[in-house]
C-alpha cells in the first residue's frame, strides 16, 4: 500500500470461514478490529479478561448482523494460568486459526503493578503474556494456510530499552520507560518469530502494527493524554487500520511494520513503516526470547 492509496476496513477481502483471536476485544483498537473481521465474515474470538465488557461488546458488534460471528472467551494475559487455560479451551472448540491479533495492552498505570505470576505488569501482560499465548497457539496457526500473527506495537517503541539487567523494573521503575520497553518487546519478538517462521519454512507470518495517536480507554491512567485526546487523537475506527491492514492486507509481508500514513505517523491510513533501528537487533530479539521462554515456561517450536 502506498501513501496515495488510502486504505479503509471497506477494503477488506471476504473473511468467511476464517477465525481469527483478537485480545483486549472489548474497547478501542481491539473493539474495532473484532468488528471489522465480523463484518467481513470472519469468526471473532474477542478474548477478554472482563466477562462483562466483553459481552456489552460482542453484543454490539451482534446488534449489527455482521456477515461472521463473534465468541466470547476468558483470557487475563496477567495470568499465565489464564493463558493457558484459553489456549486449551480454543483448541478444544476450534481446529483452525487463520490470524491470532496480539492487542490488548496495558500503559503507564500509577504505580508498578505485577501480574499474578510477579512480572512488571506492562512487561508482562503486553509482552510476556503475548508470548506464551502465541506459542501455545503455534500448532493451530502453523496447520492453518496463510496465518498471520499480528502483534501491536507503538510508535512509543523508539523511546525503550531493554534493560536485560532489570527487566521488571525492580530496581529502577518508571512506568513511561517499562511500557516503551514492552512495545520495543512486541516488535523484537515480531521480528525473531518471523526469521523462525522462515527458517522453518511456515506459511505463517508475523507481523506488527502500530495505531498512532487514538483516544481510547489506554490513556486512562495519564491526566495529559487524556487533556490532549479531544485535539490531536484519531477515532479507534481509524486506529484500527493499521491492524487490520496487517491481518488481510493483500501485500503484507512476513516481518513488515504497518502504521498510519500522517504527520509523525500519528494518524491516516495504513502503510508499511520503518520500525526503530533497536526493533532490529538481532542478538537483543534472541535474548529476550530465551529469557520470555524461561519467565513464561512456554517454549516455542516454529515447525519445520
Ligand atoms: N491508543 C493509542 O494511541 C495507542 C498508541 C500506540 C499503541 N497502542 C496499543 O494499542 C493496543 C490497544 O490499546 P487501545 O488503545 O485500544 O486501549 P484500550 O481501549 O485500553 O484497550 C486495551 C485492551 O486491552 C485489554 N487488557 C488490558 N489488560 C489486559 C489483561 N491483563 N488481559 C487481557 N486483556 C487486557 C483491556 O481490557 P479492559 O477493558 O478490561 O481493561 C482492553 O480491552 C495496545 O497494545 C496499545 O499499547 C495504542
Amino acid at each position: 500500500m502506498t501513501k496515495s492509496e488510502k486504505w479503509t476496513a471497506d477494503q477488506m477481502p471476504d473473511q468467511t470461514g476464517r477465525v481469527a483471536i483478537v485480545t483486549g476485544a472489548n474497547s478501542g483498537i481491539g473493539y474495532e478490529t473484532a468488528h471489522q473481521l465480523a463484518r467481513h465474515g470472519a469468526t471473532v474470538i474477542m478474548a477478554c479478561r472482563n466477562q462483562k465488557k466483553a459481552a456489552t461488546a460482542a453484543a454490539a458488534i451482534e446488534q449489527e448482523g455482521p456477515a461472521g460471528s463473534v465468541e466470547v472467551m476468558t483470557l487475563d494475559l496477567a495470568d499465565l494460568t489464564s493463558v493457558r487455560a484459553f489456549a486449551q479451551a480454543f483448541r478444544q472448540r476450534h481446529d483452525r486459526l487463520d490470524l491470532l491479533i496480539n492487542n490488548a495492552g496495558v500503559m503507564m498505570p500509577p504505580e508498578r503493578w505485577e501480574t499474578a505470576d510477579g512480572f512488571e505488569i506492562q512487561f508482562g501482560v503486553n509482552h510476556l503474556g503475548h508470548f506464551a499465548l502465541t506459542g501455545l497457539l503455534l500448532d493451530p496457526l502453523l496447520e492453518t494456510p496463510a496465518s498471520r500473527v499480528v502483534t501491536v506495537s507503538s510508535s512509543m517503541a523508539r523511546f525503550g530499552e531493554m534493560n536485560f539487567d532489570d527487566l521488571q523494573g525492580e530496581r529502577s521503575y518508571s512506568s513511561r520507560g517499562a511500557y516503551s520497553q514492552s512495545k520495543l518487546a512486541n516488535l523484537l519478538f515480531t521480528f525473531e518469530l518471523q526469521r523462525r517462521l522462515a527458517a522453518a519454512g511456515a506459511e505463517t507470518i508475523a507481523v506488527a502494527s502500530h495505531p498512532g495517536y487514538t483516544a481510547t480507554d489506554l490513556q486512562r491512567h495519564s491526566r495529559l493524554f487524556r487533556v490532549l485526546n479531544p485535539l490531536v487523537a484519531q477515532k479507534p475506527e481509524k486506529g484500527a487500520l493499521p491492524t487490520l491492514y496487517a491481518a488481510v492486507g493483500e501485500d503484507v509481508i512476513g516481518g513488515g511494520y504497518y502504521g498510519p500514513d500522517g504527520f509523525q505517523e500519528m494518524r491516516g491510513h495504513p502503510v508499511k513503516v520503518t520500525p526503530p533501528a533497536s526493533a532490529r537487533d538481532e542478538a537483543a530479539a534472541a535474548r529476550l526470547w530465551a529469557v520470555s521462554e524461561a519467565l513464561t515456561g512456554v517454549e516455542i517450536e516454529s515447525g519445520d
